[in-house]
């Protein structure tokens, strides 16, 4: 594992892209796992930028989520579908029906995560995955456990993850209690991972997800036991 501190979000923001970025230009078709949140907003700026330029090409490149709230639709300004079409997707030249999100309003949510893991699967697998991490732990919408649920399923969200997502809903009841997640199995099977991570609140649980015990109860730190994995982390 290597982790790399840098000065501020900028930084962050900058290297998180170039890694990104390079994927891009040495695999034309790769597959991109990516997150939501306020981490990569940055880094979705300056891959943006890149294509404006003409530095990257998107129009090879597969996307795979890795999770949506129950009940919010591309409707919903608050659905993670709608949050990557406008923060990244319109702004780059990736083909919209290469871009996957787990479907949260899907009648069926145990189907919907057996054909997001079979759909993976045919895609090759992730080249290289994106993270944020969640003050307990969460990667995706993994939550603290006592197991590691290795397939795409649906999670009840902790009463911290609700607290700190409540920033971007109206009020804390609007907040979807309940999420779709892709599963540690296709995380960990990603070629590569790179974990971002800002501010000083985030310095505890990067601690004991890296160095401290492996356990469901820190979801993060399973990430110990990947060949590849990258965390950038920035204080300020
Ligand atoms: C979002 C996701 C979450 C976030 C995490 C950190 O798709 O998977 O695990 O990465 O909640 O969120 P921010 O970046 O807002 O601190």
């Amino acid at each position: 594992m290597k982790f790399i501190t840098v000065e501020n979000y900028e930084k962050l923001s900058k290297m998180t892209s170039d890694i990104i970025g390079a994927q891009v230009i040495l695999k034309p078709d790769c597959v991109l796992g990516l997150a939501t949140g306020s981490s990569p907003l940055g880094a979705y700026a300056s891959l943006a930028e890149k294509c404006e330029k003409g530095e990257l090409d998107f129009s090879g490149v597969r996307s795979v989520n890795l999770d949506e709230y129950v009940g919010l639709d591309i409707t919903n300004d608050q659905s993670y579908r709608y949050f990557m079409n406008k923060n990244l997707f319109e702004k780059i030249n990736i083909k919209l029906e290469n871009t996957h999100v787990p479907n949260g309003c899907a009648s069926d949510l145990k189907k919907e995560g057996e054909e997001y893991d079979a759909l993976i699967s045919a895609l090759g697998g992730i080249d290289i995955q994106l993270l944020g991490i969640g003050l307990d732990g969460h990667i995706g919408f993994n939550e603290p456990d006592d197991v590691f649920v290795k397939e795409t399923h649906t999670v009840k969200l902790d009463e911290s993850t609700i607290e700190a997502n409540s920033r971007f809903f109206a009020s804390k009841d609007d907040v979807p209690r309940e999420a779709i997640t892709m599963g540690m199995m296709s995380i960990m099977q990603a070629k590569k991972i790179v974990l971002i991570a800002n501010g000083k609140s985030k310095k505890d649980i990067l601690n004991k997800a890296f160095f401290g015990e492996i356990t469901p109860r820190v979801p993060a730190s399973i990430l110990q036991l990947h060949p590849d994995v990258t965390v950038i982390y920035s204080e300020n």
